[in-house]
């Protein structure tokens, strides 16, 4: 079994590569690292020419498995959608090669810490709405992602606050021919690709993944919001082989009633229809959705894109304008005091000999 960390293995360290504003492509000023991953590392930076912000994927040129140069290869095929991250520009530098991106916000694991690791259901509603949108999107191109998670997912920033993104196409893979339209054949001889935690049965067991195994995922993503945890989490074993078999034995004799036994019955049909589907079978997207919508409706939830991080948010972007206009105020106080200073240095030295005013600066 091998999965993306095994995958990428030999992960290179940037942080000698010093770097904070380098100048990439001839015009993407690198600032800060904001996030890493299995292959390197995530800057934010800034168009030079308009300003603009960016996020800066980056992968050291030693890395054993390459996924840069494909992942910007997907992102072009499937094209400037709804909650796809636009591309700008991708390259290679000397040690290194970039993706240059739309910046976004914090990753629906990041939004999940921030609210203590439970989500409303009208969160996990809405999310769930979104997550099948973005999921229909990246089939409908002939891609399955195949490491469905919520790292994978992350909110817009600015206008876009409440627009769900899905990002990481490393792993993301071709499911039908481009121009005949065959689905790939079936296989039961494939190691696992993505995370163990959220892939699907059927995935952990070696057979090739469809757009059937995305769902699974997504699905476990969603119990994974509404339970807090997964029930296969935190499993003990003596090495990484014996863990995947421990989850994946859990996994499959789980009672899925059992497991949403306090939750709304569609989010066990959910997974119930995600692992019925055949090999080749084309999700009901809109089935799945209309299944939220009208829980949604008869929880008498509005459809008004308030998350559960949406007052945390408030909050924090009140302290820090409160923060901000403290910081105004002093640095305007400590101008006016030196202004005062100059003034009444300026109407001494006015008063004394400039002689004497030189040589006391000497
Ligand atoms: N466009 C972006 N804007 C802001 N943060 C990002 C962006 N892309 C990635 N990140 C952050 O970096 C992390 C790792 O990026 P990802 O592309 O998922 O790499 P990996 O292949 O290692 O999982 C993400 O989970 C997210 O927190
Ligand atoms: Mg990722």
């Amino acid at each position: 079994m091998a999965c993306k960390q095994a995958a990428t293995s030999g992960r290179v360290n940037l942080s000698n590569l010093a770097l904070e504003n380098r100048l990439i492509g001839g015009k993407y000023r690198l600032l800060k690292s904001i996030g890493s991953g299995s292959f390197g590392e995530i800057y934010q930076g800034i168009d030079t020419q308009t300003g603009g912000d960016v996020a800066v994927k980056i992968e050291a040129c030693e890395v054993k498995y390459p996924l840069l140069a494909y992942e910007s290869k997907i992102y072009e095929a499937i094209g400037s959608h709804l909650g796809m991250p636009a591309c700008y520009h991708y390259g290679s530098e000397k040690r290194f090669n970039v993706l240059v991106m739309e910046l976004l916000g914090l990753s629906l694991e990041e939004l999940f810490n921030l609210c203590k690791r439970k989500f409303s259901i009208k969160t996990v509603l809405m999310l769930g709405d979104q997550m099948l949108m973005r999921l229909e999107c990246v089939h409908q191109h002939g891609f399955i992602h195949r490491d469905i998670k919520p790292d994978n997912f992350l909110m817009g920033l600015g206008r876009h606050c409440s627009k769900l993104y899905i990002i990481d196409f490393g792993l993301a893979k071709r499911y039908v021919h481009p121009k005949t339209h065959e689905h790939i054949p079936y296989r039961d001889d494939r190691n696992l690709t993505g995370t163990a935690r959220y892939a699907s049965v059927n995935a952990q067991r070696g057979v090739e993944q469809a757009r059937r195994d995305d769902l699974e995922s997504l699905s476990y993503c969603i119990m994974y919001f509404s339970l807090g945890k997964l029930p296969w989490q935190g499993l003990v074993a003596q090495n990484k082989q014996q863990k995947y078999e421990k989850i994946w034995e859990m996994k499959r004799s789980l009672c899925i009633d059992e497991a949403f036994k306090d939750k709304p019955m569609e989010f066990a049909l959910f997974l119930k229809y995600a692992r019925n589907l055949r090999f080749t079978d084309r999700p009901d997207y809109v089935y799945l959705r209309q299944l939220f919508r009208v829980l949604f409706r008869s929880l008498n939830h509005q459809y008004d894109h308030v998350f559960d991080w949406t007052p945390l948010q408030k909050e924090q972007r009140k302290k820090d304008r409160e923060r901000e206009r403290e910081r105004v105020r002093q640095r305007e106080s400590e101008m006016k005091i030196n202004r005062r200073q100059r003034l009444e240095f300026g109407s001494r030295s006015a008063r004394e000999p400039i002689g004497d005013g030189l040589k006391h600066k000497r």
